[in-house]
């Protein structure tokens, strides 16, 4: 007799309830075979996986009131079975260390071994907060020869390192441009974003008190410059800018759309969450940008946050530096980059600072993995980072332009991110089912359903990390799924065939999460 099948794994079935033939992949792969049951169902409450010598004493002796009671109800495991426990599990998980991650917006990109290793330097990797500051001075300065190198690359004033990640940053850059209002007493209400915003700008806004307003786009994806030019006025506190856009292109009137807000008196948040498909070849503070959080997973190969260890600093222009939070870093008038820590000591005052973003200076285990990749390539490598970023990508779009729909690209090469869309599907078939039918090829998905502007929108970004021969098999994949959903193959409504777990009612995963194991012999 074949053992119980603890997980509920089933084959795919048709109507009919007979097992379903399912395409052969193009890979080869057959996703994640490995099952593994919760650790509750392999580990024994009756068993332990350590032998305790008896206690000399009575326990209840020494223990007194805290002896336990109740049967603490964990799963014993010897070490073995439980590093296999582990490891199976983690097989289920997709990462950049297993194969191509092409979600776009995101980043996953590489995080070299070398930044692993410096950041594991006792020196960094020990270091705490509220030692004395003579204790760490190699530790600010890592931190200071960052924010030199971060004010460099995009021609601005000053930095706050402290921000935890990009949304963080939005944040700090919208309270820096309230601080700079207030400051002359001009209480403006509305913030502007594109149609095709990152839903944590108009969040951003919002949570800052602002009344959120769209900015429509062009047929081409970009922002309509008429349209914002004609809604500027005394209200407007500023407009967040993404540049290059969620629909991987360049905004060519960043540099109009600056002036235009100037002279209305409001102030440019650019989102440089995507400054990883121009490092090194344009600085935003040229294209008149006032504030900008830099996403140190997404351009500085650090791990990806998930909201954990990020890191999103923010680099200031010389009119909103003033406001930066502490501890700040600014060029002075020699042009020196300096790091201040208190309002009114070190090189220059800061009474101005709108206050804080944390209790303490940021991240320090993000800041020496990025300050290593930028040494480790210098600014010419750092230029090639971006241009090998963007054709990537754009080998990415050219060879699946005739196969799926790709809105944007008659207006020209695209940044770092290839934008799809669903146009052409066969009746009944979606992006979720061609990105279900991805996971069986052994890729994870691509970003779906987003940017809105796009209907069943496929955001893929390679990065410049992979090769060519990687791009290939990814591209070969993503066609042959592709085709099938034109063809209309209905398996893809069942995909994914070969994953642990099948396809999940996602609505039910959201509004019912079962998140605690109860024993169903207790039901
Ligand atoms: C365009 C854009 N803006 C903002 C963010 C928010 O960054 P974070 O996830 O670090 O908060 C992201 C996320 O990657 C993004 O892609």
């Amino acid at each position: 007799m074949s053992a119980p099948n603890k997980t509920g794994w089933k084959p795919a079935m048709n109507a009919d309830g007979e097992m379903m033939a399912v395409t052969a992949t193009y890979t080869g792969n057959r996703a994640l075979m490995l099952d593994e049951a919760l650790i509750f169902e392999i580990g024994s409450t009756e068993t332990t996986g350590v032998d305790l010598p008896d206690a000399p004493l009575p326990a209840a002796n020494r223990l007194g009131g805290f002896e336990r009671r109740d049967p603490i109800g964990l799963p014993g495991l010897s070490e073995p079975e439980t590093v296999r426990h582990y490891t199976r599990l983690s097989r289920q998980n997709y990462a950049i260390d297993l194969g191509l991650f092409p979600l776009g917006s995101c980043t996953m990109k590489h995080n070299p071994r070398l930044n692993e290793k410096v950041a594991r330097m006792p020196g960094f990797a020990d270091v705490h907060p509220l030692q004395p500051v003579g204790t760490v001075r190699g530790a600010l300065e890592v931190m200071n020869e960052l924010a030199f190198w971060l004010i460099e690359l995009t021609g601005m004033h000053g930095v706050a390192m402290s921000p935890k990640a990009g949304a963080h940053g939005e944040l700090c850059g919208i309270l820096c441009i309230r601080a700079a209002l207030e400051a002359r007493g001009d209480a403006r209400k509305v913030v502007l974003c594109p149609e095709s915003a990152h839903g944590t700008n108009p969040a951003t806004a919002a949570f800052a008190g602002y009344q959120v307003e769209d900015i429509p786009a062009t047929a081409e994806g970009r922002v309509d410059l008429e349209a914002l030019k004609a809604r500027l006025g005394p209200d407007v506190a500023a407009v967040m800018i993404t540049n290059p856009n969620t629909c991987g292109l360049f905004e060519r009137d960043m540099k109009a759309i600056s002036d235009a807000v100037h002279e209305a008196g409001a102030f440019v948040y650019c989102d440089g969450a995507n400054f990883n498909a121009i490092v090194g070849r344009v600085r935003p503070g040229d294209l008149g940008v006032d504030a900008m959080h830099i996403n140190l997973h997404k351009t500085f190969s650090t791990p990806h946050g998930g909201g954990g260890p990020g890191s999103g600093p923010v680099v200031l222009s010389e009119a909103l530096s003033p406001y930066g939070p502490l501890p700040f870093t600014a060029r002075t008038a020699d042009g020196v980059v300096h790091l201040v820590e208190e309002e009114n000591t070190g090189a220059f005052d800061h009474t101005q600072s709108f206050g804080r973003m944390t209790a303490f200076h940021g991240q320090m285990g993000m800041f020496t993995r990025a300050l290593t990749y930028i040494l480790s390539h210098g600014a010419d490598g750092l230029k090639q980072v971006s241009e090998d970023a963007v054709l990537n990508a754009n080998y990415i779009l050219r060879s699946l332009e005739d196969v799926l729909h790709a809105p944007f690209a008659a207006s020209g090469p695209c940044m770092h991110e290839a934008i799809f869309g669903d146009k052409g599907f066969a009746a009944g078939l979606s992006t979720l089912d061609l990105a279900k039918g991805l996971i069986d090829e052994g890729f994870h998905p691509m970003t779906m359903y987003f940017p809105l502007v796009v209907h069943g929108a496929m955001l893929v970004e390679p990065t410049e990390t992979e090769s060519k021969a990687a791009l290939d098999q990814f591209i070969g994949a993503l066609r042959s799924v592709a085709e099938r959903a034109i063809a209309g193959d209905e398996s893809l409504k069942t995909a994914p065939h070969f994953a642990p777990r099948r396809r999940l009612d996602e609505t039910l995963a959201a509004r019912k999460p079962v998140l605690a194991w109860s024993d169903p012999g207790m039901d």
